[in-house]
């Protein structure tokens, strides 16, 4: 019998409600408390679920009840809440993206290591059935030896729009990032390397302002990496483009393997999956309290997810040295 895992949640927006949902549906996983700097957003949660609001994250911390966190707040605060969680002896799950700089990685990764709290960030395409089938098949050598990976994704994204469920911090640089990079990135850098199960040597990437939505900050993005195997993978991103897209090719020695999100296309005929992306919140929620509860080491550890976001912080650092950059720079070999 492994128990069940008691949580609280911090932050009570978009996806805390999500995460929120997922956990009621878990057996080994249950809901203590919410805490939000906004009291009415955290009382309004906390009376739907039937759990203890907070306002202060240290009141939050300080309950003994209380085993792990997830931090679904804006990006700016992750890294000193994880920090602070892991100091008051909690677990912690944080969404993407794990931080906004390599730097902050680091803190809380240590942080995690010292309290010996498992520490895991919300790379949730990493439970889609799709995902998980593609990075089986390139295991497997079904497409022969990867050599090339060019994947796509675009999208309107503005939530300064009336009737949008995203807040304007998003827009905000100081709180948000590189909207294009540290809010749909995260995702999409994640699951390159973790297709391949090999890490990014070199990234080559080059950026535009292309509207005025996004002011200060480029919208649409181009990344090439090349993987230690030796594959090489394209990722052209864009939060402004009218046209939505979400797909990939990938081509290897012995065929090839299209898809979306839901759909998966091998040398042409499709091969149908079980399941579905909207599982993916649950999957994950389900590994974290194993992990917490039996002392493993989740697939989206700190560590693993500090490779996506050092790959991040290349990009950005390549597309303004205008060169293509080696990840050994952001990746130090105590790392
Ligand atoms: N996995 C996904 O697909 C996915 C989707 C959406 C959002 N996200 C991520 O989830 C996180 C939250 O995004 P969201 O869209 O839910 O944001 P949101 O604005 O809807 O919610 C954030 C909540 O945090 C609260 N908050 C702000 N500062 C706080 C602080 N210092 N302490 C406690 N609470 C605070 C706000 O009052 C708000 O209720 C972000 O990291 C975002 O990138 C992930």
């Amino acid at each position: 019998m492994q128990g069940v895992l008691s949580v609280g949640v911090i932050g009570t927006g978009g996806i805390a409600q999500s995460h929120i949902n997922a956990i009621k549906d878990l057996e080994n996983i249950r809901l203590v408390a919410v805490m939000d700097i906004d009291p009415k957003r955290a009382e309004e949660t906390a009376v739907k679920y039937g759990a203890e609001a907070y306002n202060q994250l240290e009141d939050l911390l300080t309950n003994p009840d209380i085993q792990a966190v997830h931090v679904c707040t804006p990006h700016s605060f992750h890294a000193n809440q994880v920090v602070s969680a892991a100091e008051a002896d909690k677990h912690v799950m944080v969404e993407k993206p794990m931080a906004l700089t390599v730097a902050d990685c680091d803190r809380m990764i240590d942080a995690c290591d010292r309290s010996n709290k498992i520490l895991m960030a919300g790379q949730v395409m990493r439970h889609y059935p799709v995902n998980l089938r593609i990075r089986q098949l390139i295991a497997d050598g079904t497409i022969g030896r990867v050599g090339h990976l060019m994947r796509r994704r675009f999208s309107y994204f503005d939530p300064s729009q009336r009737g949008n469920n995203y807040q304007k911090w998003y827009l905000d640089l100081e709180i948000g990032g590189v909207c294009v990079l540290y809010c749909f990135g995260p995702h999409e850098y994640d699951i390159l390397p973790w297709y391949l199960d090999s890490p990014v040597v070199e990234v080559y990437a080059t950026g535009t302002e292309s509207t005025k939505l996004y002011q200060g900050q480029k919208d649409s993005y181009t990344t090439i990496m090349t993987h230690q195997n030796g594959a090489v993978s394209v990722l052209s991103q864009s939060v402004v483009c009218h046209t939505g897209a979400h797909d990939q090719y990938i081509i290897g020695s012995q065929g090839s393997i299209m898809s979306t999100s839901q759909k998966l296309i091998l040398n042409g005929k499709e091969v149908l999956v079980e399941g579905s992306a909207s599982d993916g919140m649950k999957e994950q929620i389900r590994e974290f309290a194993n992990c917490c509860l039996t002392n493993q080491k989740p697939d989206a550890n700190g560590r693993s997810v500090r490779h996506t976001m050092a790959v991040i912080e290349a990009a950005k650092c390549s597309a303004e040295r205008k060169e293509p950059v080696q990840m050994s720079e952001f990746e130090p070999a105590n790392r």
